[in-house]
């Protein structure tokens, strides 16, 4: 099994300008706020870097992981051209939570698709938000084509889906313009690009967000370094292949990133853009859950999986030689969700 993979010369790559017109829309919204970027001082001296500091997603406009910054643009896209749809999304948990809170906001109804592997606790707080939850026996990967083949049954219905494929794509985009918020939050509280950001991975969006982001024309270009559970590690196995490979998947402590299929629409700027990827076991993450917490950080497991593949990253010297850090570099971990729900 591959567990990391490297292309230096990805950090010279330069992305198209991305849009950031979703910012001045979620300061719109109930609840906006910056999140905190917590400076850890202890990790720092860990890891041999001159700062490490983790964006707290714990707490985003009310829900404890960043997904609503992408549902929230991508649903007020979507109702603008079709005003009063269903909405329709399938999930790992986190985002169809945010669909179905927008879906209350905008006063639409919700339909969320979830797969046998989610925790009964998890599809209850998405029946909570008001949606209607449909549990399948499959995996996230074939939510995904049930979702959107209930959404194609009516015009009434809108997929708002969180990962691409060829005919889908707009909506998708624009999720991950919506996540260009977080990125710049980032750089305004640090006051400049980090060296390295550390970045979880499921289908690749907000992996996608981050390169597109950080390799904009006239950015620093820092490192960017994918983190994927090794028992889906999509991204990573594709990155090594260098071609799309779809992998089995099976369960995880990382539920948010336990998807098989790399996002059509994320995919090609990951393989241009994005210079590290690393995989990472349920037990690393564990620790690295606990380690956060004592530091007074609430990381739930797929964001403190950045924790964990930092750790795997720069403990080899090999990858470290890669990664290519000044003395005193500046270390973004993305804590996407808080370790409560
Ligand atoms: C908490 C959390 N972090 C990270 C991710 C990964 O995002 P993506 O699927 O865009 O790679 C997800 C996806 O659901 C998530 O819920």
């Amino acid at each position: 099994m591959v567990t990391w993979y490297s292309s230096p010369s990805a950090r010279a790559w330069t992305a198209p300008s991305v849009d950031v017109s979703a910012r001045a829309f979620h300061r719109s919204m109930p609840g906006y706020a910056v999140t905190p970027l917590v400076e850890l001082p202890t990790s720092a001296d860990e890891l041999g870097v001159g700062r490490a500091l983790v964006k707290d997603e714990s707490l985003r406009m009310g829900l404890p992981a960043f997904k609503v910054l992408g549902a929230s643009w991508a649903c007020h896209q979507v109702l603008k051209r079709h005003p009063g749809a269903e909405l329709v999304t399938a999930t790992d948990g986190n985002h169809g939570r945010a669909v179905a809170r927008m879906a209350r906001h905008f006063g639409v109804a919700a339909t969320v698709f979830v797969p046998e592997v989610m925790l009964d606790e998890t599809a209850e707080l998405i029946g909570a938000e008001g949606a209607e939850v449909v549990r399948l026996e499959v995996g996230y990967d074939h939510a995904v084509r049930a979702a959107a083949e209930y959404a194609a049954e009516s015009d009434g219905r809108a997929l708002v889906q969180d990962t691409a494929w060829e005919g889908y794509t707009e909506v998708p985009e624009w999720i991950v313009d919506g996540y260009q918020t977080l990125l710049e939050e980032v750089d305004e509280q640090l006051g400049g690009a980090p060296h390295l950001v550390v970045v979880p991975v499921g289908v690749g969006s907000l992996a996608e967000a981050v390169v597109q982001y950080h390799r904009r024309p006239g950015a620093p270009h820092p490192s960017v370094l994918s983190v994927e559970p090794d028992t889906a590690a999509c991204v990573l196995t594709s990155l090594a292949a260098g071609e799309p490979v779809t992998v089995p998947t099976g369960s995880t402590v990382m539920a948010g990133l336990n998807c098989g299929t790399v996002s059509a629409s994320a995919w090609p700027v990951q393989r241009a853009g994005c210079d590290s990827a690393v995989a990472v076991t349920d037990n690393e993450t564990r620790q690295a859950v606990a380690d956060l917490g004592a530091l007074g950080v609430s990381s739930g497991p797929s964001g403190a999986a950045t924790l964990a593949g930092v750790r795997a990253a720069l403990a080899n010297p090999a990858r470290r030689t890669a990664l290519d850090l000044p003395g005193d570099a500046v270390v973004v971990l993305l804590s996407t969700e808080g370790n409560h729900r």
